[in-house]
């Protein structure tokens, strides 16, 4: 987490004349328990992060006033008053760090709205790096992770990428050590979104109607099958407490995790509060197989393969 966000020959200085562009992943949760409701109106959750190859990209450029514009997934469809994350991160940093939220903004969008793969929280964490950067307040990721934290559970892991747990809201984070290697998904987005705080509503209900299970257990099995880099065996170790309720929500989604299966993929899980599925692969040949099947067979409003872990927000 102290590891700096540039070698110090190419940290941009204060004045910077930009642009200023930072590539930003989405994450899925390769295990998600959520326990209880805490009084913050939050639940108590142990998750195990990942960070894929579906990338947003923000530019940011000097001005005398804020702006944002965007394209891209989503483009039109998303507010972009104080409402949106990335404003809000960009004044959380100024007052931080006491600057003038100046900048000028461009989003490039690839990572799909309300899918379960935390686009609003990643570009939260992009406009932090990336004001970071064009003001050259020159803060370690430890400190635009603990920024982060303010702005949504899920946007200190999108500072930090790669596989990580997650504890508390899910905003304290910590790497997993795992062995370098590359996990191949198929990431399969379904037609319209869902709103997180509803599927985390329905997981309460099912639960107190004795209709979804208590909490997943803790995540060393996940993290042993990390270890062994045998996607069959991480393959089994998948687990989400929030697909119960996706699937009461959308149960379209039993047949898409079902065709992704008979496509060959080794599990299909539900991304974060959904309605995105993501789909274990042997390899990548394996991965583009599934994505073509679920493809051609409607189940999405489209699929593609990524790999993971990926780096968290950087400058490029
Ligand atoms: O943290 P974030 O703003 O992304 O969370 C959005 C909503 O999701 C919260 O307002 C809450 O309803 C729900 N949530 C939750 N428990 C968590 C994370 C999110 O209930 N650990």
């Amino acid at each position: 987490m102290t590891e700096p966000l540039w070698e110090d020959d190419e940290r941009p200085r204060v004045g910077a004349m930009g642009p200023v562009k930072v590539r930003v992943p989405a994450k899925i949760n390769l295990h998600l328990g959520v326990g209880d409701l805490r009084p913050d109106g939050y639940h108590e959750v142990t998750t195990v992060y990942h960070a894929i190859g579906i990338f947003d990209e923000l530019t940011a450029r000097p001005a005398d006033g804020l702006a944002l514009t965007m394209d891209g997934e989503g483009a039109g469809e998303l507010a972009l008053d104080d409402s949106n994350l990335v404003i809000r991160a960009v004044k959380v940093l100024a007052a931080a760090t006491g600057r003038d939220p100046h900048a000028r903004l461009h989003l490039r969008k690839q990572i799909p709205l309300a899918a379960g793969l935390a686009g609003g929280s990643a570009d939260a964490a992009a406009a932090l790096a990336a004001c970071d950067a064009l003001w050259g307040t020159g803060l370690s990721r430890e400190d635009l992770a603990s920024l982060a934290g303010r702005l949504g559970s899920d946007v200190p892991f999108l500072v930090l990428g790669g596989t990580a747990l997650g504890t508390g809201r899910g905003e304290a984070v910590s790497p997993v050590l795992a062995p370098g290697n590359a996990w191949h998904w198929t990431i399969a987005v379904a037609e319209g979104g869902l709103s997180t705080p509803e599927v985390y509503r329905e997981l309460d209900r099912l639960r107190a109607a004795g209709e979804a299970p208590a909490a997943a257990g803790s995540t060393d099995e996940i993290l042993a099958a990390l270890r062994q880099r045998d996607a069959a065996v991480l393959a089994k170790s998948l687990v989400n407490d929030l697909e119960p309720a996706a699937l009461a929500m959308r149960p379209a989604l039993r047949s898409t995790l079902a065709a992704g299966v008979a496509a060959g993929a080794l599990a299909g899980v539900v991304s974060g509060s959904g309605p995105t599925c993501a789909f274990l692969c042997r390899d990548a040949d394996g991965a583009d197989l599934v994505a073509e099947a679920l493809a051609a067979g409607g189940e999405c409003r489209w699929a593609r393969t990524a790999t993971g872990p990926v780096p968290g927000a950087r400058l490029v």
